[in-house]
């Protein structure tokens, strides 16, 4: 579903190496788990997947679609909701939600459905009457999340989206992925949070400083850290040594 080859990008004409040689593999019915510490290059990663930023070398392919050479085609299939999501914030988020219906031409039966489904998941019924600008970040959030699913894409992206979501609407928000993955979509979230990963995730890609240190299912990972339990102290063992 989504997959990239030696994808590389550094920022400030070569200074900061954000992303280095970057290959990995999401295939269709998987929530994979994109976990690293701040500055790894998470978000620079994302960016290039939905086409906001263009990589220094490498190809990402979502879909079967080349993001680089059909941009519009591969955005079709993704739903994207960014770290810090800039909402039109003098729209209330009922209009908010039927403008991105709009444009990404999603029947209004769909529509209802997902959106009554979400809201009551998230509780942002009362605030959809709201300004988005009176809303926390949690709300903007949880509302951003919710625009990226109503499209129904093959592929959801998500930028770090548990720090806006409480335990109960994260759990709930699990059994929403879990659905979409078994019915052949994927969905690709990262975070810094292990617990998190640990939690939600069928697999997890480690990132440190740019490149991808380990990844695999739970089992493998604990594997792979000679026996450690907890994918905390995998976690650090694995950014730790590839800092030597
Ligand atoms: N616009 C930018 N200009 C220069 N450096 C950047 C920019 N965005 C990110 N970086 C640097 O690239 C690296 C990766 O950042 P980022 O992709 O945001 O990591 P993460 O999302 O994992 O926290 C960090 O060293 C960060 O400081
Ligand atoms: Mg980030």
């Amino acid at each position: 579903m989504l997959s990239l080859r030696n994808v590389s990008k550094s920022y400030r004409k070569g200074e900061v190496k954000a992303v280095d040689d970057l290959t990995l593999e999401v295939p269709p019915g998987e929530i994979f788990g994109f976990l690293g510490p701040n500055g790894a290059g998470k978000t620079t990663t994302i960016k290039m997947v939905v086409g906001l930023l263009r990589p220094d070398t490498g190809t990402i392919t979502v879909d079967g679609v080349d993001v680089a050479r059909d941009p519009v085609k591969a955005k079709r299939r993704i739903g994207y909701c960014p770290d810090y999501p800039d909402l039109y914030e003098k729209l209330t988020g009922l209009e908010y939600l039927n403008f991105i219906g709009d444009v990404f031409g999603v029947p209004t039966e769909t529509r209802r459905r997902i959106v009554g489904e979400l809201l009551e998941m998230f509780s942002l019924q009362d605030a959809l009457t709201d300004l988005i600008q009176t809303y926390s970040h949690g709300m903007k959030q949880k509302l951003a999340v919710i625009a990226a699913v109503m499209p129904d894409p093959a592929l959801l992206i998500l930028d770090e989206p548990m720090t806006g979501l409480d335990p109960k609407s994260s759990a709930l928000f699990k059994d929403l992925m879990r659905r979409r993955c078994d019915a052949g979509k994927a969905v690709f979230f990262s975070t810094h949070i292990l617990d998190v990963a640990e939690r939600v995730c069928d697999r997890v890609g480690i990132i440190n400083r740019g490149r991808l240190v380990a990844q695999g299912t739970m089992e493998e990972l604990r594997a792979m850290a000679r026996g450690q339990d907890t994918l905390e102290r995998i976690f650090l063992e694995l950014t730790e040594e590839s800092e030597g």
